[in-house]
């Protein structure tokens, strides 16, 4: 079958290919085998090939979520059936035309979501729902009240839109941060109540102030990184968190150790690498939630270009460059 791999550590454009390979095993105790149709390349993903294969491994498939028909099933598995249109997370090697899962990382799919927004249901909800978690957890430990703002940045990125969408059914006050005027207009489209900040505008600190207007900012969301995080450390109240989720800017920080120690700051990362060891019914009210999300607000699921596997040096330079909703690649 054909998969996407890489052999040796390096850029995604230079090192990934499509390879024919060995099908999976078929599935065991538990498991269910899928054939893929549709699966996004995520950023996270491109980043993925940065790292050296452990020794004795020749090569190791790419991608991570996609959506497909079961083709098997294993012993002990009652759901789902083979013929079931499923969405899958974690399925390593996603870029292959079959992947054999366990059962639990494969979600039924509503008749009403289309393969493609099937394709991206899982990752980025999970991630949003992850990042909320931690969100919830700081301002019910902080006692912060529902009207004090959450800014969030990136907010019309892929995961800061399901962000903002979650905190405003939260009854908060959400101000977005953007960097330029396109995702400004995005946030508009999505929250027309929202306030925004783009980061583009030379005075974009002072228009945050405005917005803020004095009042305490406990938790601030960011993807941005980079040297915006000095930028925007001044926003937050004393003793507050940075939540940080992304890392766009690609660049370190530029911090002093007393931009946090004065005012005891704190950072708080979420990562979904880190989603498989959160407790078992968490994992499985977070699938179900994304694949209720996806149901209810395909919109904000957007999808830039679909392209073929012999294509996939337009999907890897379509990921980093286009700003505007995920990539997709088609399989069987
Ligand atoms: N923590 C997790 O579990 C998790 C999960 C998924 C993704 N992520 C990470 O979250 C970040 C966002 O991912 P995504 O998939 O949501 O992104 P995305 O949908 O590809 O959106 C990226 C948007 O961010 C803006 N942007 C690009 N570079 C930027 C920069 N240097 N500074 C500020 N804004 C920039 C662009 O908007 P403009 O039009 O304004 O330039 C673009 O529209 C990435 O770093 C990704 O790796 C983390």
């Amino acid at each position: 079958m054909r998969s996407v791999v890489y052999s040796e550590a390096g850029d995604a454009a230079a090192v990934a290919r499509v390879e024919d390979i060995p099908e999976p095993p078929a599935p065991g105790v538990g498991e269910v085998q899928v054939a893929v149709s549709v699966s996004p390349v995520h950023r996270g993903d491109l980043v993925g090939t940065s790292k050296a294969l452990s020794s004795g491994v020749s090569m190791r498939a790419l991608g991570t979520e996609a959506a497909g028909v079961v083709t098997a099933v294993g012993e002990s598995v009652s759901t789902p059936r083979v013929g079931d249109r499923v969405a899958v997370f974690p399925a390593v090697g996603a870029w292959s035309e079959r992947v054999t899962v366990p059962a639990e990382a494969a979600v039924i799919v509503p008749e009403t979501v289309s393969e493609e927004i099937a394709s991206i249901a899982l990752v980025n909800s999970v991630a949003s729902r992850d990042v909320l978690r931690a969100i919830d957890e700081l301002r019910t430990t902080a006692a912060v009240p529902d009207e004090a703002p959450l800014v969030v940045s990136a907010a019309a990125s892929a995961v800061g839109k399901l962000i903002v969408r979650q905190a405003i059914d939260r009854g908060w006050e959400v101000i977005a941060v953007v960097r330029s005027e396109r995702s400004a207009a995005t946030v508009h489209t999505h929250f027309p109540d929202t306030p925004v900040v783009v980061t583009q505008d030379g005075r974009w600190q002072r228009e945050l102030a405005r917005l803020i207007d004095g009042r305490p900012v406990p938790v601030i969301s960011d993807a941005h990184g980079g040297p915006f995080v000095q930028e925007i450390l001044p926003f937050l109240a004393d003793a507050g968190t940075l939540v940080v989720w992304g890392d766009l800017a690609a660049q370190p920080w530029t911090l002093a150790t007393m931009d946090l120690l004065m005012r005891e700051l704190k950072v708080r990362a979420v990562s979904i690498s880190r989603w498989m060891s959160r407790p078992d019914s968490v994992r499985a009210a977070d699938r179900e939630a994304a694949l209720e999300l996806a149901e209810r607000h395909p919109e904000l699921l957007a999808v830039h270009a679909t392209y073929s596997l012999e294509e996939l040096g337009d999907a890897i330079n379509a990921t980093r460059t286009n700003g505007s909703g995920s990539v997709l690649l088609t399989l069987n």
